[in-house]
């Protein structure tokens, strides 16, 4: 059986499902190997506008990094798939499309440090949102204090890691991780509904924007409006620019064609 299973949920919309429910999609090796090309493919393939992250089971996105594989001291090993992750990670956050994390369940340590990679978080209102690695005397690894600080400031962040607690989804809302909190059931809805909202948006303005978002959080607000006019300025350059506008005008649907 496959640990990740992509499936097309509607034209345009690639899911990347988390297959391994009965150990809570925990991120071991092999799952990180077949994670990392799944997302390769959708990444790399031009009919793919919109990428959804899930988890199987309904108990859990993800559980975390594979605590089995942690045990006896393999310090190289646990060096290699600590780099390994961090590297998947980061370029999780910089794919040029837009990536909706969809969380039934748990997200904990490495399963949070991936929806924090991505760029619209949509909750059930059973997940539980965590980084207790300082629970197996660790720390997250995979970016997760530096995106969470920067997510939700000092004092959120210190609550789940310096007291372990878990995030509902209600307070995920109230910080503003959660684009929405649904009833487990309203999930699949939920996801189609953002979906087909994020086909309508030019995939080159998309693409600019999410650029502009990673790029401005650490820039200084200067530079940062600088990107942002020079980023307005080429799209309004482009052909898919002047055919949102001519579209608008003539009141019907743009036709995008990433040019
Ligand atoms: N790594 C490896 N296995 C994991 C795992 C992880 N991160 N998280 C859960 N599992 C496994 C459990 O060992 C168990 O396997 P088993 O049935 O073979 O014993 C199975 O998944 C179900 O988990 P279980 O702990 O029985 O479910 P629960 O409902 O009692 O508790 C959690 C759920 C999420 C609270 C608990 O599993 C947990 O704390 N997981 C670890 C979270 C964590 O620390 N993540 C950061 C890792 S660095």
């Amino acid at each position: 059986m496959a640990l990740i299973e992509p499936s097309d949920l509607i034209p345009g919309v690639r899911q990347i499902l988390f297959n391994r429910p009965d150990k809570l999609n925990a991120l071991s090796t092999p799952l990180m190997r077949e994670f990392e090309s799944a997302l390769e493919e959708a990444a790399a393939d031009p009919d793919v506008r919109v990428i959804v992250l899930r988890g199987a089971g309904g108990k859990a996105f993800v559980a975390g990094a594979d605590i089995a594989e942690y045990q006896g001291h393999k310090r190289a090993e646990f060096i290699a798939y600590q780099l390994n992750s961090r590297r998947v990670f980061d370029w999780l956050e910089r794919i040029a499309k837009p990536v909706i994390c969809a969380i039934d369940g748990f997200a904990l340590g490495g399963g949070f440090e991936i929806a924090l990679c991505c760029d619209i978080l949509l909750l059930s209102e059973t997940a539980q949102l965590g980084l207790p690695e300082g629970r197996l005397g660790l720390c997250p690894g995979g970016g997760g204090t530096q995106r969470l600080l920067r997510a939700v400031g000092k004092y959120a962040a210190s609550d789940l890691l310096l007291a372990g607690w878990r995030m509902s989804a209600e307070r995920a809302l109230a910080l503003g991780i959660a684009a929405e909190v649904a009833p487990a059931e309203g999930m699949d809805e939920a996801i189609l509904r953002r979906a087909r909202a994020c086909l309508k948006i030019a995939p080159l303005a998309a693409a600019e924007m999410k650029r502009l978002l990673r790029e401005g959080a650490d820039a200084g607000i200067e530079t940062a409006k600088s990107l942002e006019q020079e980023t307005l300025f080429r799209l309004y350059s482009t052909a898919d620019g002047q055919e949102g506008i001519d579209a608008f005008l003539e009141k019907r649907d743009p036709q995008f064609r990433m040019e």
